[in-house]
């Protein structure tokens, strides 16, 4: 098995089982969130759970394709004090975090963006923050309903797999795709 595999093989599960998430589970998943680097160290986040089932089916339909929070285990906010590109690479940063962390467990995760600013709005109502806070980023939290859950219904509108390396790696300056010799 490779060193990478645990990032390898993080994959968007948006069906989730009833499976009960061990306390313990969630919380190492929380802390592995709460060492996440950000700009200056500011941490500029705050996490929500959310387990109440109205109140996730609610948050489902704040997102063209959020639907899946309704039959996620939980949910986690990410609740980000502010906008400026820089704190939104903490998000990204924070979310990834969290999902493979929550993966080393065996647990699924999927992102739910929250948009446009009308059902943001109605998102932080539901869940009670202040208007000073972004939410664009609802993660749904749960063990995988069986081995499909990993895998893209065919039906599914979005490429699979990843562009090769050999695309999307360049050496010395962009548009070197080949790495012999680049280095001199
Ligand atoms: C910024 C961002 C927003 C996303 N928003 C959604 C979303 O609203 N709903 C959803 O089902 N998946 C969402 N995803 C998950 C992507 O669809 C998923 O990461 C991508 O298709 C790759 O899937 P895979 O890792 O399972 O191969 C989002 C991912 C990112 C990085």
């Amino acid at each position: 098995m490779r060193e990478t595999e645990l990032i390898r093989s993080l994959r968007a599960v948006r069906q989730l089982s009833d499976r009960e998430i061990p306390d313990d589970v969630l919380q190492d998943v929380l802390e592995a969130g709460r060492w996440t680097g950000s700009s200056k160290n500011t941490q500029p986040w705050d996490l929500i759970v959310v387990r109440n089932r109205e109140t996730l089916t609610g948050l489902s339909k704040c997102g063209a394709f959020a639907g899946h929070l309704a039959g996620a285990k939980l949910g986690i906010a990410l609740v980000m004090h502010g906008d400026d590109p820089w704190t939104c690479m903490d998000e990204g940063r924070l979310m990834q975090n969290l999902m493979l962390a929550a993966w080393a467990h065996g647990v699924g995760s999927c992102i739910g963006s929250i948009y446009p600013a009308d059902n943001e709005r109605r998102a932080r109502d539901l869940l009670g923050i202040p208007n000073s806070l972004s939410l664009r980023t609802m993660l749904s939290v749960g063990y995988p309903a069986g081995p499909q859950a990993l895998r893209l219904p065919p039906t599914a509108r979005v490429p699979r797999g990843r562009r090769p390396l050999k695309d999307l790696a360049h050496w010395e300056s962009f548009g070197n795709h080949s790495d012999r010799g680049a280095a001199g």
